[in-house]
């Protein structure tokens, strides 16, 4: 091709390089670079180098024919998805946190999301092995997903390739036990590791590469200081070319710098600011002053 590539082409190209184990991403990057910068066939700007890499999925919505007629039966009776089906879900940045109470819907979008992009709804990679026939959720098989060629080249391509890591909260015990010592997962037998410890090991072998992360509360098994390690792997996830979408009750974790918040609740969803999240606001009240919150409690 001897014209100048859009940044999508370059995403694209960059992505069957991975795929083919040519190189990984940010050495085909490097390759493309150099090559299209001889022939003097860059016409975008060095800075938008993050964003080609970063996003596979800029967003998810209903489209009007698939819409529910009322929104009176489960899953649409939840705020955030009546949004959702109304305004779809825009992602913008590399790293996306979903906060907000339990029973929020959290987990339904993450779930949904999963389904939409293939994965194993039992969580873990999308290798096709691992593929079974629980029935599709309502949400899941109804959501379309605004992909990036980058995303698009992924969900087309190989299927054993088709990498990346869905962490489903409620099965994420399971997975840890079975996957143990299998292919493409992580080699460590995790049975003399703590809860903790094996959660860890599992991130760190599984953060690897610049594909799609589908994260249900992974703070749940660790510590303050593990939660810091954890916000260190995602955010190098998201320099190195990945997407992150995570719900989370961790303010730690949705302190990770460039990280976009979406809390969601009665009012639906909304983007918020790290310091103004009621989460936040929660923890460093009941920090200041245990008491104020326990005398509604224990009185
Ligand atoms: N299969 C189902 N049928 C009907 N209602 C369901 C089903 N699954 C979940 N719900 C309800 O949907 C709502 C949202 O659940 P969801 O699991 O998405 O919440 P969440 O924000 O992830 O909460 P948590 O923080 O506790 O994990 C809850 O009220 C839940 O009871
Ligand atoms: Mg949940």
């Amino acid at each position: 091709m001897n014209r100048a590539w859009t940044l999508e082409e370059l995403a694209a190209w960059c992505v069957k390089q991975v795929y083919a184990e040519r190189s990984d991403a940010l050495q085909a990057l490097g390759e493309a670079w150099g090559w299209l910068q001889s022939r003097d066939l860059i016409t975008w700007n060095p800075d938008q180098i993050k964003e080609v890499l970063g996003m596979l999925v800029r967003g998810v919505y209903i489209p009007e024919r698939s819409r529910p007629a009322s929104h009176d039966a489960w899953p649409y009776t939840i705020p955030c998805v009546a949004k959702l089906v109304n305004e779809g879900l825009q992602f913008s940045s590399p790293i996306t946190f979903l906060v907000g109470e339990n029973g929020s819907g959290k987990s339904t979008i993450i779930e949904a999301l999963a389904e939409a992009f293939k994965f194993d709804d039992r969580g873990g990679r999308n290798l096709g092995q691992y593929a079974n026939n629980r029935p599709k959720s309502t949400l899941g098989s109804t959501i379309q997903l605004d992909l990036t060629s980058k995303g698009a080249a992924v969900l087309r391509g190989p299927r054993s390739k088709r990498r990346g890591f869905f962490l489903r909260a409620e099965t994420a015990m399971g997975l840890l036990e079975t996957k143990s010592g299998t292919h493409g997962y992580w080699e460590e037998d995790l049975a003399q590791a703590s809860h903790g410890e094996g959660f860890l090991t599992v991130f760190a072998t599984m953060f690897q590469e610049p594909l799609l992360y589908l994260m249900d509360e992974p703070e749940a098994a660790l510590s303050f200081t593990s939660c810091l390690r954890l916000v260190g792997l995602m955010h190098q996830l998201g320099q190195t070319g990945a997407q992150v979408i995570c719900a989370t009750h961790s303010p730690i974790l949705a302190s990770t710098p460039g990280a976009d918040i979406i809390e969601v609740g009665e009012h639906g969803s909304r983007r918020a600011e790290w310091k103004e999240l009621e989460l936040v606001d929660h923890w460093r009240r009941y920090m200041e002053n245990p008491s104020f919150y326990l005398r509604h409690i224990t009185e």
